[in-house]
């Protein structure tokens, strides 16, 4: 069932019943197509994640994938996951206020203090200019049970509100929020969007460990900067701005 759309993206738009992954076959087109575009899969036999992780796509997820073409300088890029993710909670927000919904900066999506989805942003860009980034979004929506390996940390909507939800509604309403945050970020970085994402930020305040490409920094998440940066009090009362791209934070 095709979503029904009221703002620009979503045009073209490629449904496909299974795909490896969505964010694959959107690279392979990029060149020809125009920001908006957008590729869905009922469900993906090679899914992924972030820091070459897999992502777990059985049927009844949102797993989709998104063409922008920002013209930021390609560093800007580093918070774009932190727009499309807070996005995607606002809108499924506004559908279940009920539930209580959560950011792990930088992209990870929660409900319940579990992860209900996520964002895998790549990028095509030189020195100074982006060609174009593919936003990958993996929401689990009708998924009653996760596989071992998954169980405790995963979460869907299913699982959350005890009945199945109406998935092109769903996406519409993503696709519609997405872009009107995309938009202002474009016109002005994320600065606008701080105080929303940092209202969300789930560890604020607590007492976290970051790695960043096999360093570890311990100390309390103070928020978030107005460039997407995560605020780092290390315990020599110093700060510390880490910067999205391959990071995982954990509280300890
Ligand atoms: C993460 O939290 O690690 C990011 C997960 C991103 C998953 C989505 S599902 C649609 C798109 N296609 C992929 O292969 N990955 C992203």
């Amino acid at each position: 069932v095709l979503p029904l759309l009221r703002g620009k993206w979503g045009r073209p738009y490629y449904h496909y019943p299974q795909l490896q992954s969505t964010n694959e076959t959107l690279k392979q087109m990029a060149a020809s197509l125009p920001e908006g575009a957008v590729v869905v899969a009922e469900e993906q036999a090679g899914g992924k994640g972030r820091r070459g992780r897999s992502w777990h796509s059985p049927p009844g997820g949102i797993w989709f994938s998104l063409l922008l073409r920002p013209a930021v300088h390609p560093l800007a890029l580093l918070s774009l996951p932190l727009v499309l993710s807070l996005a995607v909670v606002k809108s499924l927000s506004g559908f279940f206020p009920e539930l209580d919904w959560a950011l792990k900066w930088p992209n990870d999506i929660l409900c319940r203090g579990k992860k209900l989805g996520g964002v895998l942003v790549e990028v095509a860009a030189e020195t100074e200019q982006v060609h174009w980034a593919v936003a990958g979004i993996g929401i689990n929506v009708n998924i009653s049970s996760f596989p071992p390996e998954l169980e405790g940390r995963a979460t869907s909507l299913e699982l959350c509100r005890g009945k199945k939800s109406c998935r092109p509604c769903l996406l519409a309403a993503i696709l519609e929020r997405a872009e009107e945050l995309y938009s202002l970020w474009c016109r002005e970085g994320f600065a606008p969007l701080a105080k929303d994402y940092q209202a969300l930020f789930l560890y604020r305040g607590r007492r976290v460990r970051v790695e960043e490409e096999g360093r570890f920094w311990e100390g309390k998440a103070e928020g978030v900067d107005d460039k997407g940066r995560l605020v780092l009090r290390l315990d020599d009362g110093s700060l510390r701005l880490l910067l999205g791209g391959e990071v995982t934070l954990r509280e300890v």
